[in-house]
């Protein structure tokens, strides 16, 4: 078997890159490790840069988004309380999307149901200096396939990163002192907008999937678990951290889906190793507090299916060789906006009194200043692919 491209991984960076070099006429086959219905069943974020909504758009599947996205004007800071509207339409003359991950993944997936495996075990990398090839496990038998290039869009813990010797890859990271416990329920949202509170005893968000499905969030411990957090206790925290006519107006109800992630910044150098190029959260992870992780995926997906589609109508390796390059430039970007706004919203008890106050003259200093709402807008909204 042979194929231009195999693409380990069907998230949303996977997905998009097939679905993309499909349209341009290049032959590619993913390699999914877990089933669709456990792809679909990931609950993730949901808000979508412009630009991840154009990209949706030309790769023809943007229809559904259009019907049923939310698109959103603004977003709510609120510190101690009080509250601070971000206009990104007044600010910077763009907005973003509400629409789950979940229902990219299901639109590309409807989008060419045959060219991808799922349940493939044991997917392993082969010669990615050479002729470049990979092998995994189907249904119990061995199989293999040739490509021109391998694209490893298969998430943080994925087998691609891992396959590049520790002397050719470099790696940033910071893990923050706590984490995200996540309710999905079937409620209105409390507000047509995200509300990002800061508040003392921690840090809260109110987002949305759809105007009768709510996400919502509390900064926990890094050793909590989901069974510390009866429903009950955790409305009684959301409350306690929201503005008390917000509090009041919470919808509450049993939680669909109840989760607990580590906040992470990483970022890995290079993204290319011969034959190997990585997108995605293979390639680096951004803490959730400004959005940035699908966008990011589709930024990646973006600049690598030009590369590739490039090198295959003309021949020319320009855009291959430039891609890592490229490609972190935007990253690191967005890794500095997450990290930004994780330092501005979260409780930081090891900084403390100072860090607060800090944290306050921040809020004030955009409260104030129209030039530094605009910075925040501008990057929220997403900076240019
Ligand atoms: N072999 C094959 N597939 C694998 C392997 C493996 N060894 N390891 C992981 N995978 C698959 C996972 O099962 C998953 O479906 O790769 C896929 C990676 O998808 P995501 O984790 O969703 O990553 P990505 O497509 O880069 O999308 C990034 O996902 O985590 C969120 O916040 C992040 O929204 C962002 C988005
Ligand atoms: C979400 O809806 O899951 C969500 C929204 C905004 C974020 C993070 C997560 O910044």
């Amino acid at each position: 078997m042979r194929t231009q491209v195999a693409i380990i991984g069907a998230g949303p960076a996977g997905l998009m890159l097939g679905r993309l070099l499909d349209l341009a006429g290049v032959d590619n086959l993913i390699l999914e490790r877990r089933s669709a219905d456990y792809v679909l069943g990931r609950i993730r974020a949901g808000v979508l840069e412009q630009g991840a909504v154009d990209l949706m758009d030309r790769a023809r599947v943007g229809q559904r988004l259009h019907a049923e996205g939310l698109v959103h004007e603004g977003t709510v800071l609120s510190f101690d309380g009080e509250d601070l509207r971000i206009d990104f339409t007044a600010l910077v003359g763009r907005q973003v999307t509400v629409y789950g991950q979940t229902e990219v993944t299901r639109d590309l997936m409807a989008a060419r149901p045959d060219r991808v495996i799922y349940e493939a075990e044991d997917v392993a990398l082969h010669d990615i200096d050479g002729a470049a090839s990979v092998s995994w496990v189907q249904e119990g038998v061995a199989r293999r396939i040739d490509c021109d290039y391998i694209a490893g869009c298969d998430g943080f813990h994925g087998v691609s990163r891992a396959s590049v010797p520790a002397s050719a890859i470099r790696t940033f990271e910071r893990v923050y002192p706590f984490g995200w416990l996540g309710v999905l329920v079937d409620r209105p949202p409390v507000s047509r907008e995200l509300i990002y509170a800061n508040h003392e005893r921690g840090f809260a968000l109110c987002s949305q999937r759809s105007l009768s499905r709510s996400r919502y969030y509390v900064q926990v411990g890094t050793t909590d678990t989901v069974e510390d957090w009866s429903d009950q206790r955790f409305w009684d925290e959301l409350r306690h951290r929201l503005e008390p006519t917000t509090a009041e107006a919470v919808e509450t109800g049993p939680s669909i889906e109840k989760s607990i992630a580590q906040l992470r910044s990483f970022v890995a150098e290079p993204l290319r190793f011969g034959r190997l190029f990585l997108a995605g959260d293979a390639a680096h992870i951004v803490p959730p507090t400004g959005a940035k992780g699908l966008n990011l995926a589709m930024s990646d997906v973006d600049m690598l299916a030009e590369a590739l589609i490039g090198f295959y109508r003309d021949g020319s390796t320009a855009g291959l060789d430039g891609y890592s390059a490229r490609a972190l430039s935007r990253i690191w970007k967005a890794e500095r906006f997450s990290w930004w706004m994780t330092n501005l919203l979260h409780a930081f008890p090891e900084n403390g009194p100072f860090g607060r106050r800090m944290q306050r003259a921040e809020f004030d200093y955009l409260a104030g200043s129209r030039v530094a709402r605009q910075s925040l807008a501008e990057n929220y909204t997403g900076l240019p692919h």
